[in-house]
């Protein structure tokens, strides 16, 4: 297990909101390494002391609920060093404190990535270390391809973790048991029974402050390149071997490789862009997206967007995937819908005609539910919906500290390959072309709505 973590952006908010309380879940598990060294990096004139208040602030605002206790063993692990973290010889120096093996997080703008690769590519890293990039991993698919030919430069593919906290989330992980250790469902997963998948990630949170990055990301490159994606690829990827990382990922590659944004040819809107203006959210004002602090109405950023893709292989053929995500919209509802075609033939009167199934499996809170026809009570002849629904216990690690152990313990299962970041890319490479080209309308929808239009 590595015990050196060395943060470039030590005192940003991605520490902040999600390392240091991730640090904490860990420690009080008893899942951190012995003599466990953190060291945050940044220009800011700080000292260990700043760093170590910075970090218990920190943990006051962020640590979850049942994280109590004392968290002065974390504390007593950290350090700081001032350092610009483009300065290869500055960074050699750290990383030369030791020979130890290091994990280098990349808590950095992503505008920073490639000088800090190629600054950390002119020094040597200790062996067995590795090198942690956040999303998102490039803007577009030749920058990815880009960041990728560097990294690969720097370090072999499997000391390079590509995040995406999304993968480790408990519902995430239990697609794949639902699918691959069942055998109700695995026959019915395909074409011939699905007629289409909706993937939905409505947030009623809007900017929160973030103009800073979103402004120049939107709802396609923040959410659908990644998180959505790769919901996608868990649901239609065919089975693995086995749960191994190389079993896991080329199954996802398969799939991705496989999928591709419908053209207009194919449909009137293969793709929706939007944003919100002013609303009411919750009881509270929310102000128009344009008028936000740091946001250039002329990039014409999106805050909501929907596509319709096809998986273009055996399995899937024919069966149609929308993805869908907006921000300060209704409410909170992230899930997985698979729609079912209708039976074959209505053996009820025809004005009690059976719903076509569906089977949801919703994140926070985690719930799996299966809408069924049953026969009600009154009369045999007569239907009516129910449902099944199997609710999940909380998970116990978050998603993060997850990630964060498998990080320490270099298993790279629950990272995203570089090949797999590349196509996702090509994925919503047209989609962003046919924005640039302005043929998709910017829609507008006011916040605490349900979005600009038909919502699946
Ligand atoms: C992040 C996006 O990756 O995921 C945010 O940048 C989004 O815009 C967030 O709000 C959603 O994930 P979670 O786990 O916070 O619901």
């Amino acid at each position: 297990m590595i015990s050196r973590l060395l943060i470039l952006g030590g005192s940003g908010d991605l520490t902040a909101r999600y390392l240091m309380p991730a640090l904490a879940e860990l420690q009080a598990g008893g899942q951190l390494p012995e003599g466990l060294r953190v060291t945050g990096v940044g220009r800011d004139e700080w000292d260990d002391e700043r760093f170590g208040e910075f970090a218990a602030e920190a943990l006051r605002r962020h640590a979850p609920a049942h994280v109590g206790g004392s968290h002065d063993a974390l504390l007593a692990a950290l350090s700081w060093r001032t350092a610009d973290v483009t300065d290869a010889d500055r960074l050699g120096r750290l990383v030369g404190e030791s020979d130890e093996p290091v994990v280098v997080y990349l808590a950095l703008p992503p505008a920073v990535f490639a000088p800090v690769v190629d600054a950390l590519c002119r020094i040597r890293l200790p062996s067995g270390s590795v090198l942690v990039v956040e999303k998102p991993f490039g803007t577009d698919l030749d920058s990815a391809r880009d960041l990728n030919e560097r990294l690969s430069a720097l370090l072999p593919e499997e000391a390079v973790f590509r995040l995406d906290h999304v993968l480790a989330k408990q519902t995430v992980q239990n697609i794949l048991g639902l699918r691959f250790a069942n055998r109700v469902f695995e026959p019915i997963w395909s074409h011939a029974h699905v007629s289409q998948v909706d993937i939905v990630w409505d947030e009623t949170l809007a900017l929160e402050g973030r103009a800073g990055y979103y402004d120049r990301a939107g709802a396609l490159r923040d959410m659908v390149q990644n998180h959505l994606l790769q919901l996608l690829a868990l649901v239609a990827m065919e089975p693995p071997t086995g749960m191994g990382q190389r079993d896991l990922r080329e199954r996802k590659v398969d799939v991705l490789r496989a999928t591709r944004a419908l053209t207009s040819d194919e449909t009137d809107h293969p793709s929706v862009r939007a944003r919100y203006t002013a609303g009411e959210l919750g009881g509270a004002q929310v102000p128009d997206y344009t008028s936000e602090e740091g946001v250039d109405p002329r990039r014409g950023t999106e805050t909501f967007t929907e596509a319709t893709l096809a998986v273009d292989n055996w399995r899937w053929a024919g069966t149609l995937f929308t993805l869908r995500t907006g921000k300060a919209l209704a409410g909170d509802r992230t899930e997985i819908v698979l729609r079912f075609h209708e039976v074959p033939h209505r053996v009820f009167p025809v004005d009690t005609a059976p719903e076509a199934n569906t089977l949801r499996l919703r994140l926070g809170p985690d719930q799996i539910r299966l809408r069924v026809n049953l026969n009600t009570s009154e009369d045999l002849f007569t239907l009516e919906p129910g449902e099944l629904a199997l609710s999940l216990a909380p998970p116990q690690l978050s998603a993060y500290a997850r990630l964060l152990l498998d990080i320490l313990h270099r298993d790279a299962t629950l990272s995203i390959r570089g090949d797999e970041a590349e196509e996702s890319w090509r994925i919503v490479q047209p989609i962003l072309d046919s924005w640039a080209r302005d043929e998709v309308p910017l829609a507008t929808y006011p916040a605490g709505s349900s979005g600009p239009g038909s919502s699946p």
